[in-house]
């Protein structure tokens, strides 16, 4: 019976050791688009020892996005080694020694392991990315795409590497937020997959998984209630003030809808509902509000312009 049990754990964790040795364990990426998401992904994948390339379409947007890495190093160094100076400065300069820039994507996917594109909310130009660099990437290269509402299916598909294909969809500010969302498609391998998870937690996010469904679990459920709080005000049933307040007090959040969608950008809110409507146009979830599409159509798209359903001049 010992010898029996003895050979099995032996057995189970040679297994175990396969499945892992399969895995990819991401040591080089490149993230594609320097802007608020790409800048924050770099930043926590160099911080974390990974060599990282951050690619954009200009030097000068580079230049903005190394300055803001490194401004949000410093906030992040004070916090961490508030009584160790010493070992901050040799943090900060540890995660710029592993962070360069390129804006050529052909010519430095060459050597990643791992792509994360964070460029413009736009499937043709998503796609068009992704079927140039599936040509020069290596074979073992991982994809991923931190959309916020396409579908990670349709740009898979611009590949001929489905398998190698996912979601990897960072918050906003990536530095500070713990979650990632890992979204596998029905072509996305379990290998790919766990390798997946497995970088989310080397960047000290805490993943979760989700099915290539509309705005996998945190949109899903937050761009629904923010539109329903719209109709709630579009009514007439609460002011959009008290209905803030309500949700903050009695749901402790700790902002109400409006201020929320302030914060996010009416316009984006808007891109989003739009394009899940397409998708399911008798989901009465994703039905779009008359009063953000006037709002929208008015240039008051939230805290960007200065007014949105509140004024911030
Ligand atoms: P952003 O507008 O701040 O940055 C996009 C960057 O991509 C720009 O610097 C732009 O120059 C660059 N870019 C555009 N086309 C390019 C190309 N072909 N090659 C290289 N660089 C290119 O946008 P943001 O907010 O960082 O969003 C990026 C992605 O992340 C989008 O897919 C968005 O849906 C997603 N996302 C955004 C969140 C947010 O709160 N802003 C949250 C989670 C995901």
């Amino acid at each position: 019976m010992a010898f029996a049990t003895r050979h099995f754990v032996r057995a189970a964790s040679s297994a175990a050791a396969t499945a892992a040795a399969k895995k990819l364990i991401v040591k080089h990426v490149t993230v594609i688009g320097g802007g608020l998401m790409g800048a924050g992904i770099a930043q926590v994948a160099a911080a974390s020892g990974h060599t990282v390339v951050l690619v954009d379409q200009s030097d000068e947007i580079l230049k903005k996005s190394t300055k803001g890495i490194e401004e949000s190093l410093k906030r992040v160094t004070k916090k961490k080694f508030a009584d160790k100076p010493e070992a901050g400065a040799e943090f900060i300069e540890k995660t710029l020694k592993n962070l360069t820039t390129s804006t050529d994507a052909v010519a430095v996917v060459h050597s990643t392991d791992l792509v994360i594109e964070a460029i413009v909310e736009n499937q043709e130009i998503k796609n068009e990315l992704f079927k140039r660099l599936d040509k020069f990437a290596p074979e073992h290269t991982i994809f991923a795409s931190n959309t916020s509402s396409l579908q990670i299916t349709q740009l898979a598909n611009s590949t001929t590497r489905q398998d190698r294909f996912g979601g990897l969809h960072f918050f906003n500010p990536v530095p500070v937020m713990k979650l990632v969302e890992v979204i596998k498609t029905p072509m996305t391998s379990q290998k790919t997959f766990e390798s997946l998870v497995d970088f989310s937690k080397a960047v000290g996010k805490s993943p979760v998984s989700c099915k290539d469904t509309p705005g996998f679990i945190v949109n899903r459920l937050l761009v629904p209630y923010m539109l329903e709080a719209v109709r709630l005000f579009e009514r007439g049933d609460a002011s959009k003030e008290d209905i803030d307040v309500a949700m903050k007090l009695g749901a402790g959040y700790p902002m109400g809808p409006f201020e929320l969608l302030d914060y996010v950008g009416l316009d984006t809110s808007k891109y989003i509902i739009d394009g899940w409507h397409s998708l399911e146009p008798n989901n009465p979830l994703f039905a779009p509000s008359p009063l953000l599409n006037k709002l929208v159509q008015e240039k008051k798209l939230g805290k960007k312009t200065g007014e949105g359903f509140y004024k911030y001049k």
